[in-house]
This record gives structure tokens, sequence and C-alpha cells, in this order.
């Protein structure tokens, strides 16, 4: 019933209309989607989307940068504007600024925030002329991040900060992760003149539970498996993991595997479950994430309501004064990864 009110409005806006899907996202919405992918590309895609209303299935900070990139002329919405990431939460701008500003006592800092964080994180980001990633460009933007100053203040993800510096040959003992408890006043600037790396303490509620000894079990009981994970994951995952990428590069390794092979995979259980149904000449199996609850609020009644009324007083606002820093951030990152 709601699928077919969902076509029906899709038919009648025909191109003035453009329904974007986070990999994330449950079948019943990703087949009513003009545009499916991961963060890098579902953000590339807004400049060059002609559509004058743009339906967003996935968490608030996707809609936002999607806010922030979108010209006068588009309004952008959520189905759920209640869906939204653990993670990012778990950086409050006012506190970011507050640490921001602590650890540039020791020298040039440069925020790097992925773009799992809110829009007051990046425009913090764009004022102090750093940017944002996301988990397929964290190396390169990592790389121009450390060009730009003394150190770096990755956030909020330590998890993807330290398999990034990993990749990027960052010595282990450069690497700091903040006491972000008490305000930050435990924090020593005088302690971070050897640091490179900053990392702000946040996880992933889905990929922080895959736990090292349990896919070293994985590896030990399946020899000859393959096995991909999210690099939101904990170092010591990715470590034994065959490969870790961002949603894409998983279902690319997936389906370069051979015929016949099993894939053991590790990120959130939507994309593994298509991934599954997709490939029936594999043997895919979840390595135990689980589901995103805030992806999953996204329903086929939520965005048939959504779709029924895109007026503007409903549209993705974005602080007039957050959105010129936070834009600068994303577009710094559009520039360095996508040149
Ligand atoms: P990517 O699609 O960029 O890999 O992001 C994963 C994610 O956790 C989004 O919330
Ligand atoms: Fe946030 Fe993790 Fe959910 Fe992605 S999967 S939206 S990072 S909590």
């Amino acid at each position: 019933m709601y699928s077919e009110l969902i076509q029906d409005i899709k038919k009648k806006l025909g191109s003035e209309l453009a329904v974007l899907a986070h990999h994330y996202q449950k079948d019943s919405i990703v087949e009513h989607a003009d545009l499916v992918g991961d963060s890098l590309q579902l953000a590339a895609s807004i400049p060059q989307l002609k559509a004058r209303f743009i339906v967003f299935c996935g968490v608030d900070f996707m809609a936002e940068t999607a806010a922030v990139l979108a010209s006068r002329h588009q309004l952008i919405f959520s189905p759920d504007p209640e869906a939204t990431c653990v993670m990012a939460d778990m950086a409050p701008h006012s506190l970011v600024r507050t640490i921001l500003e602590k650890v540039s006592l020791s020298g040039k800092v440069i925020p790097l925030s992925y773009v799992n964080s809110s829009v007051g994180v990046k425009a913090i980001c764009g004022e102090y002329g750093g940017s944002v990633c996301t988990s397929s460009n964290a190396p390169g933007m990592l790389k121009w991040a450390l060009s730009q100053g003394d150190r770096v203040l990755f956030l909020p993800d330590k998890n993807l900060g330290r398999n990034t510096a990993n990749l990027s040959g960052i010595n282990p003992r450069e690497i700091h992760i903040l006491d972000i408890r008490n305000n930050g006043n435990n924090i020593q600037a005088g302690d971070l003149a050897d640091k490179k790396l900053l990392l702000w303490p946040g996880v992933c509620a889905v990929h922080f539970r895959l736990k090292p000894e349990q896919v070293m079990g994985v590896r030990r009981d399946n020899p000859g498996a393959f096995i991909v994970v999210h690099p939101e994951s904990h170092p010591g995952v990715v470590a034994i993991a065959d490969e870790a990428g961002s949603t894409s590069r998983i279902i690319s390794f997936t389906k370069e595997a051979p015929t016949g092979s099993t894939v053991f995979i590790g990120t959130e259980d939507n994309l593994v479950l298509r991934l599954k149904k997709e490939f029936p000449d594999k043997n895919i199996i979840p390595l135990g994430a689980g589901y995103c609850s805030n992806m999953a609020k996204i329903t086929p009644q939520l965005l048939a309501r959504c779709l029924g009324s895109m007026i503007p007083e409903k549209a993705v606002q974005v602080d007039p004064k957050l959105a010129p820093h936070a834009r600068k951030a994303v577009e710094n990152m559009l520039k360095v990864s996508l040149q």
C-alpha cells in the first residue's frame, strides 16, 4: 500500500524529485531510491542534482550535509528527523570547540571530522581551516590535514582514526586518545608536543560490537573464507580482516570474491543481507555487527508521509550562521578527495 503511494508521487513529480538512500537502508526503502550509495557518493551527488525536492533516507547528519551543499532552489527532507547517529552525538559542538581551543595551545591543530558529525562540528572544522572526511577518503584527507598544521584533531570515531593512521604509517607513539571528561580539564597541552594525531574517543554503536577475539575465532574455524569489515571496527578486527573499507568497498569486495567462496561481512545487517540475496552463488555470512536502530527508523510509511508533505517548513534547516563554515569544510573534502 505505501509502496504504491510512493511510486504514484514519484511518477507525478518526475525529475522534480530525487530519493537518495544510504546502503544501510532496508530493501523496502532502497527499492524506491533514485540513488543508493555510501556517504561520499551521496554527498558528492548533491551539487549535480537538478531536482527541486531531495528526500534523504539515512540519518540526520547525511540530510544536514545535503542541506549544507544544496543550492537555494532545492529543499532537503528527511522521512524521520529523529533518526540520528549515536557516534555523531558523542561529539557535541560546544565541547569540541572547548577541547580544540585547549589542544591548540600546543600548536596549530587542524580539525578533521568524519562526516558522521553535526553541522556545528563541521562548521568548527571550516572555521579552523580543517575539513571533513568519509571512510572512503580518510587516508587522503588525513594526509592533507597533516600538511596544514602541526597536528590533527580527528573526530568523533577513534577506530576510523586509528585504522587510518595505521594505513598512513603514523607511529602509534604519535597518536593520543583525548580525555574529554571534565570539560577537557584533564588535557595538558604540554603533553601533546610529540603527537601528530589527537583522537576523539567516539565509536560506532554498531561496529563497536565486533570484537577481535570473536573475529579471530571465525578466521580459525573457517580457513579459506574471506573477511571484510568497515573501518569503524576496532583496529584488532581490521588487522585480522582481508579488507576494510567503506560500504561501497565492502560491496565491490563481495562482488569480486570468487563463485562458491565464503565471505564474512562485518557491517550493518541490512547491507549484509542485501548482498546475500544479490550473490546467491557465494556463502555470505554476517560477522555479527547488527542493525543500526537509527537507520532502521526510516520506513515506507514515513517515506510516503514525507513525500506527501514536502512544504518548505518541513525541510531540513541549517543554522545560517553555521552553514557557510560547514559548507567550506565539506567543499574542502570534495575538492581534495575528488580532484
Ligand atoms: P560509508 O557508507 O561512508 O561507509 O558510511 C558508513 C556509516 O556508518 C554511515 O553511517
Ligand atoms: Fe552512526 Fe554507526 Fe549507525 Fe552509521 S552505523 S549511523 S556510524 S551508529
